[in-house]
């Protein structure tokens, strides 16, 4: 039986890829080699240094970890620079709703985000009282597909892991989910997603009834 709820933010709540990608690339261009949105797809779900490593592979550059800070923090502040101007009208279609369906139901809601930005956005969106516990990259220190993220949420909700369902867009977070021992629904193409319980294009696809069905 599912008593709680757990969101991924990026790509599920809201498509902060994005930005991620404009910020990227010009990171990229800054060094002299070109980023792709392709390349920008094994971005998703993955930390921000994890993320400047593989961007650093594809350039073929080679920087120092001090370097490497001043990288990562230089496109952050880029990054910033687009979710401070997000709105509310950028939410994915049906997260609002869903989250409003789950706290009509009693069910418990938890971020799990790898982003240490999360409360800038959950601001933005003016979504923070939907969820009833918030567990982003500033409270972990394993990423994705590591179960921390996931684990933390149900145990600051009292939840059993058994008793609650993950909603990720990303395979290391489809993996996380699973390694907690939780149900996942997949947000996105079956072919990245195929280990989650059941795969969906959007939270406007969700009902409360999909989830009896999960078990
Ligand atoms: C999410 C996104 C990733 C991003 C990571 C860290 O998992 O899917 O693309 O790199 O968060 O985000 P941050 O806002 O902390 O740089
Ligand atoms: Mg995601």
């Amino acid at each position: 039986m599912i008593k709680a709820c757990l969101f991924d933010l990026d790509g599920v709540i809201v498509d902060t890829a994005k930005y991620h990608f404009i910020a990227w690339k010009q990171l990229a261009r800054e060094m002299g080699f070109d980023f792709t949105e392709q390349d920008n797809e094994r971005l998703k779900g993955v930390s921000r240094m994890a993320s400047l490593d593989i961007l650093l592979e594809i350039g073929g550059v080679t920087k120092t970890e001090q370097e490497k800070e001043e990288l990562a923090h230089r496109k952050n502040e880029h990054y910033v620079s687009f979710i401070t101007q997000m709105k509310p009208d950028e939410i994915l279609p049906g997260a609002r709703e869903f989250l409003l369906a789950c706290k009509d139901a009693g069910l418990a809601t938890a971020l799990g985000s790898a982003s240490k930005n999360a409360m800038t956005i959950l601001n933005r969106l003016e979504l923070n009282d939907l969820f009833d516990a918030i567990i982003d990259g500033t409270h972990t220190s394993k990423a994705k597909p590591d179960p921390e993220v996931f684990l933390k949420g149900a145990e600051a909700l009292a939840a059993d892991p058994e008793n609650c369902v993950v909603f990720e867009d990303a395979e290391a977070g489809v993996e996380a989910a699973l390694a907690a021992g939780m149900y996942c629904v997949g947000i996105g193409s079956s072919e990245v997603l195929n280990k989650a319980h059941l795969i969906i294009e959007g939270l406007h696809q969700m009902t409360l009834d999909q989830l009896e069905n999960l078990q």
